[in-house]
């Protein structure tokens, strides 16, 4: 039986900076922000736009009445979760109004937790066929203003509907993992940003990335030959480029290089636009794929490179199934990246800086919101309170 993703979809925030003029602010070379780090716009979260309304936002994409009442089990994946105990998925199953009798949790490895989300929900589907399960991966990342990290940053989330006879993509049982214990990026409790060597993260990711493809190679040589194209996680458009040469380095695996950096501009193009999210930038690298690459055919394999710092990393394949093209357009909701508005370096600061503050009761402002969806309307007593806005409706 064939089991794997069914429906994909992303949520962005409203707005955005662009790269090339935050460069000129900054007094850098815009050049090397859009061309050595190869990104063009930066999505910038506000106050209400959290990690839960991105997901559910993200989720409402995808979601009809038939699955809030099949799915079984909610995984959220995260690395900027809300609470040490209690898990996003517990807010999401309400807002989402899932049925009741699902199980919901968080899943925490840096950026590969939607990849052990994944596989846990093919695992889970692979059991009970008649089930689905909702795998969400949302995440704000942010290093700080005037950081080098700082145009790395983005915001939002993807959510994948995994069910038995899947209309995107099914997902092979084989893949490759591999785990090392280093200090490449990292938050630590109570840390408002990450810790991150900055340099030897793109060393590190590179050298995850050779050893994975060397090891698959070994072990299951037909897949990877016949590997149409790879998707990778992309901090910035550029990292995956870079990994693949790498690669092509070691004289190994060179044709499949070759055809794999074929595909790579259709791998980045909504990434580009948006900034690393974390745990969903695979998943929409894999969207921005299957949205923007004509030449892909049913059947093919894609391969899909999971990179978590700290650090993990897994390689899958999957296979594209009949109509996956026009399944995605119909989720996708690509038009939510033009609607957006921009913001001029200076009103990105301005938000940027805008922290929730909590009196000494656990209470916040009351937030209003413009846009369309689920946003943080208030915390109560430390507790989360969101609504819904149904502009369209
Ligand atoms: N025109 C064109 N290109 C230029 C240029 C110019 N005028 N000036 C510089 N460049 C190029 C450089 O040659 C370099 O390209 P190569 O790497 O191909 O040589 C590129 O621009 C970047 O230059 P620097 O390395 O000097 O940039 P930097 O010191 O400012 O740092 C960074 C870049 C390390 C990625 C930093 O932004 C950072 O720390 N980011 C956060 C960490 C990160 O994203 N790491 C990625 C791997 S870890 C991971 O994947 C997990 C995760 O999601 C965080």
């Amino acid at each position: 039986m064939k089991v794997g993703i069914d429906k994909i979809s992303f949520a962005v925030p409203k707005y955005y900076v662009d790269i090339a003029e935050l460069a000129e602010y900054r007094g850098i070379d815009p050049n090397k922000w859009t061309i050595g780090i190869g990104q063009k716009k930066m999505a910038v979260p506000s106050v209400e736009c959290d990690v839960i309304a991105l997901a559910a936002n993200a989720a409402r994409n995808i979601l009809e009445k038939e699955d809030r009442d099949t799915i079984d089990m909610v995984i959220v994946a995260s690395e900027s979760g809300v609470d040490y105990s209690k898990s996003m998925a517990t807010y999401l199953h309400q807002l989402l109004e899932i049925q009741p009798f699902a199980k919901s949790f968080e899943i925490k490895q840096a950026c590969y937790g939607a990849t052990a989300g994944l596989q846990m929900a093919c695992d889970y589907v692979s059991l009970r066929q008649e089930k689905s399960v909702l795998v969400i991966a949302t995440d704000i990342a942010q290093y700080g203003l005037k950081t080098s990290g700082e145009v790395t940053q983005g915001a939002g989330a993807v959510a994948m509907l995994v069910k038995s006879n899947p209309r995107i993509l099914s997902l092979e049982t084989v893949s490759v993992s591999h785990t090392q214990n280093a200090f490449d990026f990292w938050r630590p409790n109570g840390h408002q940003y990450p810790l991150v060597d900055g340099k030897y993260s793109t060393q590190l990711y590179q050298s995850e990335f050779v050893t994975v493809m060397e090891q698959a190679y070994r072990l299951y040589p037909e897949q990877i030959t016949q590997t149409k194209a790879v998707v990778l996680h992309l901090p910035f458009s550029k990292m995956g480029k870079k990994a693949l040469l790498a690669l092509q380095e070691q004289e190994i695996l060179e044709e499949e290089c070759k055809r794999w950096l074929k595909h790579y501009q259709n791998t980045i193009q909504f990434n580009c636009e948006v900034g690393n999210i974390y745990t969903g930038s695979l998943y929409l690298s894999l969207i921005s794929l299957l949205y923007h690459d004509d030449t892909l055919e049913v059947g093919q394999t894609i391969g899909l490179f999971s990179y978590g710092s700290g650090a993990v990393s897994e390689l899958l394949f999957a296979q594209l199934e009949p109509n996956y093209r026009e399944v995605v357009k119909e989720y996708v909701h690509s038009e939510q990246l033009e609607k957006r508005e921009k913001l001029t370096p200076e009103e990105y600061e301005v938000l940027f800086d805008k922290k929730i503050t909590l009196d000494s009761v656990g209470n916040s402002d009351v937030f209003s919101f413009q846009d369309e969806g689920v946003y943080l309307k208030q915390i109560q007593a430390y507790q989360r309170y969101y609504e819904i806005n149904n502009i369209s409706s």
